[in-house]
């Protein structure tokens, strides 16, 4: 049997912040991370073009000897995830699996709001899909479900913007748009995988009262907890604690900035899809 690294992939950088938690929960595991930089955002492109480039890197892990990968990047988790599940593996890799990050966040956030009313922040693309008002409703029927796209956050944060005053007007702009959709809403989930970035300044404009919710946690735990229910694929994980980091862009570039979303430096190579 051969055994491979854990695929996580993302449009760019925001993967890092759910690496990084599942590094810290997980840490004996081989992880390859895929940042397809040279072609993000994805939050704002079709349905098609996110598929098709979530699909090519997705094949790329799986010529790289993974078995299993985690979108660690709501939008292709919502806009392509279930195709390739369902019409792309059983065709090209029927023994490997594909993760996103939307089932188990809407898994958890039915757990943590009181009032059955959450608000979502996400790119426009997430927010189009309309898979988190789907997800969370098919587990909490009678839940209300609260969105806003925020398409300038992404470049922001990619830019390094976050924490000056600048992105303070964005972020409460799309605030106010989210929560003067319904006074009901006591959870906000941070429904990209850049946003945790932004979550001092998200807080700053959010009533102490509602609880910000952050993935990462809630997807390392669930993929911990995939492997445990799934030993035959557990057992083709590679265990030497080592991490890979791949870019579809520059490698210099990934490296400068992808500590600020990592916490710790890397050193990426290359890679043409
Ligand atoms: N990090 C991605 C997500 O969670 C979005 C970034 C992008 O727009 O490419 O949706």
């Amino acid at each position: 049997m051969t055994k491979g690294p854990i695929g996580i992939f993302d449009s760019g950088y925001g993967g890092l912040t759910i690496l990084k938690e599942i590094e810290a929960l997980m840490p004996q595991y081989d992880f390859l991370y895929l940042g397809d930089n040279a072609r993000a955002p994805y939050g704002t492109r079709s349905f098609e073009t996110v598929y098709q480039y979530t699909l090519e890197c997705v094949k790329w892990f799986f010529d790289q000897g993974c078995s299993l990968v985690v979108l660690a990047c709501n939008t292709a988790s919502a806009k392509a995830l279930r195709n390739i599940q369902q019409h792309d593996l059983p065709l090209i890799a029927k023994d490997k699996r594909v993760l996103g990050v939307i089932r188990p966040t809407t898994e958890i956030i039915g757990t943590i709001t009181k009032s059955k009313s959450i608000g979502v922040m996400a790119t426009s693309g997430t927010v189009a899909s309309d898979s988190y008002r789907i997800e969370i409703q098919k587990f909490n029927p009678d839940y209300n479900v609260f969105q806003q796209a925020c398409p300038l956050l992404v470049p922001l944060i990619e830019n390094n913007e976050h924490d000056t005053p600048g992105a303070d007007y964005f972020v409460k702009k799309y605030i106010d748009a989210l929560m003067n959709q319904s006074p009901e809403i006591d959870t906000v989930l941070l429904g990209c995988t850049h946003y945790p970035l932004l979550e001092k300044k998200i807080r700053q404009y959010l009533p102490e009262q509602i609880n910000i919710v952050s993935q990462g946690p809630i997807v390392a735990k669930s993929l911990q907890s995939y492997l445990s229910r799934h030993p035959e694929i557990e057992e083709k994980c590679l265990k030497n604690s080592h991490i890979q980091f791949y870019t579809t862009d520059s490698a210099d570039d990934f490296n400068l900035k992808a500590s600020v979303f990592y916490g710790k430096e890397v050193n990426a190579v290359h890679v043409s899809l």
